[in-house]
């Protein structure tokens, strides 16, 4: 049977219409979540990512503010900036894009927001809380968005044998970190394998779920799955393509083609993880805007 693809934009369409429905509720009680994004530097696909943060915003009724400091700013501009983010009280998030320009130390920036408006889950408390299975912190966005677009899809990965391709901070970690919790949408067995893994392919063939993200162009190929898996594809790759009108075309970490075949379930790239990323940056905002003014959480 040909594999199902998991529509991320349906379902981050869905998250993002629910949310919009709370903002309207909170202005009810002239309260507004506030966003503040930070692009130092002028990479374009850091400017496209923070455009479509701060409309997705708009079409939200968040505020949100756009932040951009030139590529040559020093860490003393940053941290300035982070300080009266932190005290304005129309922000309730606070976003820094990543990667940042060599010269910022991107561990002190994040340790320097607070950690009740780290909406990106970097703060090594937010972190901490994760880890230990917490909810009163947030969700890295990405991870999160992957844990919905399962939970959506009618995939329980409880028991299932999860592997992740890629440790990042951003998402290996914390995939692995949400994966295993002891709760409702989790509750699976961990496998994290990366660039100094032995027997890559082997380990990857044992994957229920294969959660893709190690940043390198259709790096999965269809040896490296297991019948019947579920592939996310995190990816997201900007290879040479002369022939396009940009000069490039985009792709994930898996060769979508060959392994479809074989999945039960596959997200594609682009329309799978990406919007789910934005959705649930959204989504932590609400829930910074409401921890902040003491609102139950749903
Ligand atoms: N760069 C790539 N993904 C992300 C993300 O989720 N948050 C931030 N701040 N930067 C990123």
């Amino acid at each position: 049977m040909p594999a199902t693809i998991i529509d991320g934009k349906a379902i981050a369409a869905a998250v993002t219409s629910a949310l919009a429905e709370e903002v309207s509720q909170l202005k009810q009680q002239n309260l507004q979540p506030g966003l503040a994004v930070v692009l130092i530097g002028s990479d374009p696909a850091s400017q496209v990512y923070v455009n479509t943060k701060v409309k997705t915003c708009e079409k939200l009724g968040i505020y949100s503010e756009k932040h951009l400091l030139p590529e040559d700013a020093s860490m003393n501009d940053v941290l300035a900036l982070i300080d009266q983010l932190n005290c304005d009280p129309k922000i309730h998030g606070i976003l820094v894009q990543s990667p940042p320009p060599p010269q910022i130390d991107e561990e002190a920036v994040v340790a320097a927001i607070d950690p009740a408006k780290d909406v990106d889950c970097f703060h090594a408390e937010n972190v901490g809380k994760m880890l230990i299975g917490k909810t009163d912190g947030f969700f890295p966005c990405t991870p999160y968005g992957v844990m919905e677009l399962m939970a959506q899809s009618g995939i329980d990965p409880a028991g299932k044998h999860a592997v992740v391709v890629g440790r990042s901070n951003i998402v290996g970690k914390p995939m692995m970190a949400l994966l295993i919790q002891k709760c409702k949408g989790a509750n699976a067995t961990v496998t994290v394998v990366h660039s100094r893994t032995k027997n890559l392919p082997e380990l990857t063939r044992q994957g229920d779920i294969l959660i893709a993200a190690i940043g390198k162009p259709e790096f999965v190929t269809a040896d490296m799955v297991k019948d019947g898996a579920v592939v996310i594809d995190v990816g997201i790759n900007r290879v040479e393509a002369p022939d396009t009108p940009k000069g490039y075309r985009l792709c994930g970490d898996v060769k979508f083609d060959e392994v479809a075949p074989k999945a039960s379930f596959i997200t594609k790239v682009p329309g799978g993880v990406g919007p789910m990323t934005i959705a649930m940056l959204m989504r932590n905002a609400v829930k910074a805007c409401k921890m902040q003014n003491h609102i139950e959480i749903r």
